[in-house]
């Protein structure tokens, strides 16, 4: 039609959806999941219980978290025959392509998931499959990269317990699983569980606007988010950090290098789309840097360093021009490691965070019967011009 298009590039000022999920204020640096603010969630309540929340927006009785807890347990196992092309990665291959892969081979071994008209019922169990799933595949990624066997669920752990014991956790003998380690994953978990129309969730959205399913989004997603301008800056930002600890230490400097833009060097873990005001979640994540470092016995340099660039930053007028603040990814990858994950897996564990937060958008999505997402262009390319037979060219 000859209507007019408005072109709007990275979508900065277009409203892609109504959603009742997330709410963010980017001016005052207010974020709340269902009308709980996250500072409360982080520190009263556990990451079972969020997705809960997030998925069937409410916070759940104590008879329904039991229910759910069990029905998720039961579906733990991932299918064997998955083992067979997952072994054929390359050990040292990067996580994220390994997590996408398998995500969205789960539709293969689970092909009830494919039908878009599924009742709820249906529905439910494939997102509890989904749930259930993701924190064995991830510590199946772990234990490759190092060359160890797999270590299976356990059904009388809870969801987090269950996921550091499959990583950590050898078929040799029972580990000692730290209480203070499940409590920073907990709170780790919960700060990345959503966060309104993301680049990824956007992503996982769009895919599912065309009645794919939720395995095909939610692999779509994980692909979305491994860029380094989005959960992969968790871990841009600590090889950065190691960068600047081993020239010395000189935030100045690099600081300066951000601000070139000749240089591309860009202060990773900082600026946000949304946030130009602190992102609330990198205030509680510095807060538990300290105390999981310390409760830890942790002495890490790089914190030191964080610490040094945040505030040279926030003194610099370009910074505070551009209103760019530490993001959730910051100071994250410093607990990550002091819990004992490599670099590579950071953005793994952003995705594990995520996938409740994706899976409840992608749910709304079909529920509200979301149109098939379609956006038009402005067309820059020749005008109309005949084709020219090869030997005349
Ligand atoms: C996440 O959207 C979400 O909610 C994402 C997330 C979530 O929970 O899903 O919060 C998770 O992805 C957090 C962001 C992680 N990414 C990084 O830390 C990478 C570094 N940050 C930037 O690349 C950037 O700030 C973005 C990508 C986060 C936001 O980019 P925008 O909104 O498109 O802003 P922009 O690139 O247009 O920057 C505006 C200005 C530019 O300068 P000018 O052209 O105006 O002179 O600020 C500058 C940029 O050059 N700038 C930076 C900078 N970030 C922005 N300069 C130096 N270092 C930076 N980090």
């Amino acid at each position: 039609e000859t209507g007019y298009v408005t072109l709007d590039r990275g979508f900065k000022n277009t409203g892609a959806t109504t959603s009742a999920i997330t709410y963010l204020d980017g001016e005052k640096g207010v974020l709340r999941y269902r009308g709980y603010a996250i500072e409360e969630l982080a520190s009263k309540s556990s990451f079972v219980e969020v997705i809960y929340l997030l998925i069937y927006g409410h916070l759940p009785s104590h008879d329904e978290l039991e229910t759910f807890r069990w029905t998720v347990r039961r579906h733990t196992l991932v299918h064997e025959d998955m083992k067979k092309f997952f072994d054929g990665f390359p050990s040292k291959s990067h996580p994220m392509g390994q997590l996408s892969a398998l995500v969205g081979a789960l539709s293969a071994f689970y092909p009830e998931s494919l039908n878009p008209n599924a009742t709820d019922e249906e529905e439910n169990l494939t997102i509890i499959k989904m749930l259930a799933k993701m924190p064995t595949i991830v510590s199946w990624i772990y234990k490759k990269s190092l060359g160890h066997p797999i270590v299976y669920p356990s059904n009388n752990l809870d969801y987090v317990t269950n996921f550091i014991n499959m990583t950590f956790g050898q078929r040799t003998e029972d580990i000692d699983i730290n209480p203070v380690a499940v409590s920073a994953m907990n709170t780790l978990l919960i700060l990345h569980a959503d966060h309104e129309q993301n680049c990824s969730t956007s992503t996982v959205r769009i895919v599912g606007s065309s009645n794919a399913n939720l395995f095909a989004s939610i692999s779509a997603g994980i692909s979305a988010l491994w860029g380094p301008l989005h959960g992969g800056a968790n871990q841009a930002v600590i090889e950065m950090l190691e960068k600047i600890k081993d020239d010395g230490g000189d935030c100045d400097k690099w600081i300066n290098k951000a601000k070139d833009k000749n240089d591309p060097f860009r202060l990773m873990g900082f600026g946000h789309r949304v946030y130009k005001n602190f992102d609330p979640r990198a205030k509680i994540i510095k807060k538990a840097c300290d105390e999981v470092l310390d409760k830890l016995g942790i002495d890490d340099p790089v914190l030191e360093i964080a610490k040094k660039l945040e505030a040279a930053a926030l003194n610099d007028q370009y910074f505070v021009d551009r209103k760019l603040y530490p993001n959730v990814d910051f100071y994250s990858g410093i607990i990550y490691r002091a819990l004992g994950f490599p670099t590579e897996m950071f953005t793994v564990l952003f995705a594990l965070g995520r996938l409740p937060g994706w899976i409840a958008q992608w749910k709304e999505m079909r529920t509200n019967k979301e149109p098939i997402g379609r956006p038009r262009q402005i067309y820059t390319g020749e005008t109309e011009r005949s084709y020219v037979d090869i030997s005349n060219r």
